[in-house]
Parts: C-alpha cells; structure tokens; sequence
C-alpha cells in the first residue's frame, strides 16, 4: 500500500491569458499529496490518503474525487466545525497564481492519530513537501508519518513542491530532512538548489534524484549515472498537477519492479496522459501506460 498525508484542498480556476473576465471552473478535488494519491489509484495501486476535509458539500466533492481514483478514504479527518479548504488559480499566460483559503479550516486537522497503523503497513510513503505550508497538527503528522513509514522499511519519496519563502525555518530544516531520508527525490527544477540541498551528495549516498523539467522532460541520477527522458509532445490543456502525476507513474511503475529510468518513463507517459485531461484529478490513465 501506498501511504500519502497531505493537504487535501477544493480549487476553483480560470485561465485569464485570453479573456481577464473568464470565469472559475470547479469545483475539483485537488492539492498535490491528493492528486498523486488519485492517479496512483487510478493505475491500479492500492493508495491510503490521509487529509483533513469539512463535514460539507466541498468535504464531498474531496472525497468523491479520491474514491473515483480507488483511493482508501477511512482515514479521512472530517471536521464538524471547519469548513474544507479552497484555492482560487489564476492561470495568466506562463503564470499561475494561488490564493489559498487554509487558515481556519479542516485541512489542517489532522492528528497522529488519524494514521492509526499505516505508517508501518505501508510499503512505500510519499510525501509532497506542500504538507508542510497548511499547519499545524498535518504538517508534523506528515512528518511522523515518513518517519514511522521509514523505519518500518518503507520506501520513501519525496516531491520538494514547495518555495523555500513559504517554509518557516523549523519546517524548512525538517524537510531537508525528510529529503535526506527519501530513497527517491522527485524535484523539479532548481527545488533542491533552492533548498540549499546537493543532490549529487544524495546520490553518492545511494537515493535516485528523478528531476523534472516541464516540457523538457525528466532526468534521473542515480548509481549508473544521470539519463534524460524526454516528454512526449503535445499542445497540454492543463499543466495543473504534472508534477504529482509523474510522481505517481514513477512510484506506480517502481513498485511493479521498474528500476528509476524505466519508472521515470511511466512518469512522463501518465503526465501526458494527466495535462491532455482539464482539472487536476480528473485524468483516466490507462495501467498500461506503466509498461509502456
Ligand atoms: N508542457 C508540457 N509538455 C509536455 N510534457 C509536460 C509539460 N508540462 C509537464 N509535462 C510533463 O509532466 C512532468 C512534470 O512536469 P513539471 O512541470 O516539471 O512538474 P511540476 O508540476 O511539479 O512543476 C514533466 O516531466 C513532463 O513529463
Ligand atoms: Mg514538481
């Protein structure tokens, strides 16, 4: 089973590229732990997710969307006196901008105990350094989770996906950390630089650093050396989520027996599959597409 704890946030989005007064599509069910956990269900992994949810119709619209993906939802936290969280994405040519509606709400409510025994039955954890922006108790659950996972001998990943900006220096120090303790490191371009984290040190140390660089595809640096996989092209119609689904064709794959360079061409054919498909967890990836 596949262990993820994270933020699990309703988005609204508009792309205002062409016209400033076009208007939010959503709701969807997104945030990046959640969209790795749905496209990891969806290509046939068994995925537990732990977040935070309101007990309302957006709690609703979070857990529909990982249930669609087969995603194991009993340990969702729902709270009777939060609402779920929200982001509002402005798409604007190359930008995006997030405005995030976290404080106060159920996203981050959640505790220890909500993990009940998966750390340890997990065979592989992984964790989205975003888990750690939304508050506190997610973001040292998250924590104690890839901790307990770790040492249970799990396998663990770890996707940066957060600006060092957005890191108070306590959760900045534990998440270098848990960059240190991950069998795989799932950046993207420039993360771990800006992290002030060598990943040519990671990769003597025995990790596999799969980076990723949007449409100039993936590379993977490990013990055999560093290989470049190239995307496969096409016209995407939304980006939103091609880190997450990567990462989740990558674990996917691994933990069918691909080594990283065959695990990181999962990646790039379940993202494709992903940014072809509008809204972030909406994509139907074939489980074939991890063969290849
Ligand atoms: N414009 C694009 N064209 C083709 N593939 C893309 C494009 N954007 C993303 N991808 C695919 O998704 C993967 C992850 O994208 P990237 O933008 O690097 O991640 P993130 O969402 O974390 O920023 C890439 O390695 C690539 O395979
Ligand atoms: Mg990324």
């Amino acid at each position: 089973m596949l262990l993820i704890v994270g933020e699990a946030i309703v988005a609204y989005q508009r792309d205002v590229t062409a016209d400033s007064d076009a208007p939010y599509t959503g709701p969807w069910a997104s945030g990046s732990p959640a969209i790795a956990a749905y496209v990891a269900g969806r290509l046939g992994v068994p995925v537990s997710f732990v977040g935070g949810v309101g007990r309302d119709p957006l709690g609703k619209v979070m857990a529909d969307g990982l249930a669609a993906g087969h995603v194991a939802i009993d340990r969702l936290a729902v709270s009777d006196d939060a609402p779920t969280a929200t982001a509002y994405i402005t798409y604007r040519g190359e930008h995006r901008e997030f405005d995030f509606r976290v404080a106060g709400t159920a996203a981050a409510r959640v505790t220890v105990a909500d993990l009940a025994d998966l750390p340890e039955r997990a065979a592989w954890l992984h964790l989205s350094g975003s888990a750690l922006i939304f508050g506190e108790p997610l973001a040292s659950t998250a924590l104690t989770a890839l901790a307990r996972a770790h040492a249970a001998g799990a396998r663990i990943s770890v996707d940066p996906n957060v600006r060092p900006e957005a890191l108070d220096p306590a959760s900045r120090a534990a998440l270098v950390d848990a960059l240190r303790l991950a069998h795989v490191l799932l950046p993207s371009e420039g993360e771990l630089e800006a992290l002030g984290v060598d990943a040519g040190a990671l990769v003597a140390a025995g990790a596999t650093v799969c980076t990723t660089y949007g449409a100039g595809g993936a590379s993977v640096a490990g013990a055999s050396g560093t290989t470049h996989v190239p995307a496969l092209a096409g016209e995407p119609v939304d980006t939103d989520g091609a880190g997450d689904a990567f990462a989740a064709g990558f674990i996917a794959a691994a933990l069918a027996g691909a080594d990283p360079v065959a695990a990181a061409r999962a990646g790039v054919r379940v993202a494709a599959a992903a940014i072809r498909t509008e809204g972030p967890m909406t994509v139907v990836p074939d489980p074939a597409l991890l063969a290849g």
